[in-house]
């Protein structure tokens, strides 16, 4: 890409990203957000920011806008991981540099962005499946609350999970539905789980925390103890989860950092200055239990 630096055109004009972020679905989501938008200002870089709501259709317009307006770079968190290549070819042809972050897309040509930042959502639900098969204590049927249906989080996730489980011929899903990552839809969820399932519920495991908080709150609701008449095992590590786990509400939850900011403009600063840059950057996750998640709470940042 051989979009010039601004500094080249002006030497006193700020950068201008453009974000175009998923929405505000989780309280991981608004770390991000926070975490892009507080570092611009620290760096005095202009940030365009626009929320999709949860559409990718608003994602889409927001991209063509930033064209329009001509900014020095774009990220995007995809809602979903297919349908981006015409927007990203656009682009491209107004040599304006693409970072994907978070959430990865499937693309027919991988020239069309010029890095993906994010977490290994396949390796966190390995974690988690890993972290079940070693402490289930004999409890084997699992409901699982999925997050956005055709989001790169939830395809993975599921997968790498069922994947792990096949090796522990006990283990056995028996439901699986869409909370779509937000904490009042796996309340509602978890409640319809619990009267088609009742004592059958052995483990939920979750795509991300706030699901699984509201699936707690169904749980104590339906006069269940989480955590303990019910295992739940989750993903993203919000301060509240941890929080849970080390109260012994969540057993267990994996690592998803969603503080890209410094790293989104290392990478950006350093594409408009011509340098090479990896392609593919993944942050290490780590995985909260009981025997680690008290010590962690005081320097959880999110
Ligand atoms: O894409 C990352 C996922 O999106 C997080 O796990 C979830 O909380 C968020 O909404």
């Amino acid at each position: 890409c051989s979009k010039s630096t601004p500094a080249a055109d002006d030497a006193t004009a700020p950068l201008k990203v453009g974000f175009a972020q998923t929405g505000a679905e989780s309280a991981w989501r608004t770390a991000n957000t926070n975490s892009l938008r507080n570092e611009a200002a620290k760096r005095g870089i202009d940030l365009k920011f626009a929320d999709g709501q949860s559409k990718q259709e608003n994602q889409i317009r927001a991209v063509r806008s930033f064209i329009a307006q001509d900014v020095d770079a774009i990220v995007i968190a995809p809602i979903v991981e297919t349908g981006w290549d015409p927007v990203l070819r656009e682009a491209q042809r107004a040599n304006i540099p693409v970072i994907i972050m978070d959430r990865s897309v499937q693309t027919e040509d991988e020239s069309l962005y010029v890095a993906f930042i994010g977490s290994d959502f396949y390796e966190e639900g390995r974690m988690a499946a890993d972290w079940l098969a070693a402490h289930a204590g004999g409890r084997t049927k699992i409901v699982e609350l999925q997050g956005e249906p055709g989001s790169a989080a939830a395809n993975e996730r599921r997968k790498a999970f069922a994947d792990a489980i096949a090796k522990h011929p006990e283990f056995k899903i028996i439901d699986s539905q869409t909370g779509n990552f937000r904490r009042a839809e796996g309340k509602t969820v978890m409640e319809a789980m619990l009267k088609t399932h009742g004592n059958d519920i052995e483990i939920v495991y979750a795509h991300n925390d706030d699901m699984a908080l509201g699936a707690i709150q169904a749980i104590e609701e339906a006069g269940k103890t989480p955590g303990k008449d019910i295992l739940i095992v989750s993903i993203d590590a919000i301060k509240e989860a941890v929080q849970a786990v080390a109260d012994g509400r969540i057993n267990c939850t994996v690592e998803c950092n969603p503080l890209f900011g410094p790293k989104i403009y290392d990478t950006i600063e350093q594409v408009l200055a011509g340098q090479p840059v990896e392609k593919k950057m993944y942050n290490q996750d780590e995985l909260f239990d009981a025997t680690n998640a008290a010590a962690a709470l005081p320097s959880r940042q999110y």
